[in-house]
């Protein structure tokens, strides 16, 4: 006989202290208390721990402003992680910290020159792949995302993103069969397999939702969202990151998670 215990990590990275110089694409710039967004930091790593998730906290220095937003830098599968190239050249110093914690969970590929991949443009649903081309991710970033995935089952489509900095910007998963979409950032069309949430009408930054096991972890600022949220039976904990979003990061960015499942025999 025997059953499984599954290890939840979630990687971290602590907010910079110049993440007031952080890159913007399609916000101005405004002042950012950096105390603040530490605290907002702790907490939503406080609501990962209530999860179930041990938190890896990586160290951050004033050279990379944007590192608090560690899923850019990879996207992990079961079978193994990609390490990314990021689209803005100023973030492209944060990947090696983040691929030497990672080798120790997974095997790792790397995203190579021309491509660039943010990971907030890779959008899992189980062996579906969504990537977002914008500012940050092209189409030859697409191409070696397939190569690497294809052996181990996955497929990898491409999605037009517009008016928003990421994918994930525009939509997220819910659940297996159930995204939240803002349509105006990224087509519908795209995803006619799924159940459709849209988020509030005024709510357009909406749509970027983290899902864990048994519940959403979901920015307060949203609450007509969250709302459309419950309505759809999901538990929703609710996390202020006001002063990340200043940033232009969200509740996604902030994590890099990994399931590991063990047998153990009885
Ligand atoms: N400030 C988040 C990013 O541009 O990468």
């Amino acid at each position: 006989m025997h059953d499984y215990s599954v290890t939840k990590v979630a990687i971290t990275r602590e907010v910079s202290p110049a993440l007031a110089d952080c890159e913007l694409t399609h916000l101005t710039r405004v002042p950012i208390d950096v105390d603040a967004a530490r605290a907002q930091h702790r907490a939503y790593e406080q609501a990962l721990a209530d999860a179930g998730y041990t938190i890896e906290r990586l160290s951050c220095g004033a050279d990379m402003p944007d590192a608090v937003f560690v899923e850019d830098i990879a996207v992990v599968f079961d079978e193994l992680a990609i390490i990314t190239r990021p689209g803005a050249e100023s973030r492209r110093s944060e990947t090696p910290t983040v691929a030497a914690v990672l080798e120790r969970y997974r095997p790792l590929h790397f995203v190579c020159a021309p491509a660039t991949l943010d990971g907030g443009d890779v959008l899992s649903v189980g062996k579906r792949v969504f990537v977002g081309v914008s500012r940050r991710t092209n189409a030859e970033a697409v191409a070696q995302m397939r190569r690497i995935l294809a052996p181990h089952g996955y497929t990898v489509r491409e999605v037009a993103v517009r008016g928003c900095l990421h994918l994930k910007s525009a939509v997220t998963a819910l659940a297996d069969d159930l995204l939240l979409l803002n349509e105006e950032w990224a087509p519908p069309a795209a995803f006619s397999e799924f159940d459709l949430v849209s988020v509030h009408p005024n709510e357009p930054s909406a749509a970027n939702a983290l899902r864990l096991d048994d519940r959403i972890i979901f920015p307060m600022a949203f609450p007509g969202t969250a709302a459309r949220l419950g309505q759809r039976g999901l538990r929703v904990v609710g996390v202020d990151a006001s002063e990340l979003a200043k940033a232009e990061g969200a509740v996604t960015c902030c994590s890099l998670l990994i399931h590991d499942s063990q047998r153990r025999d009885r």
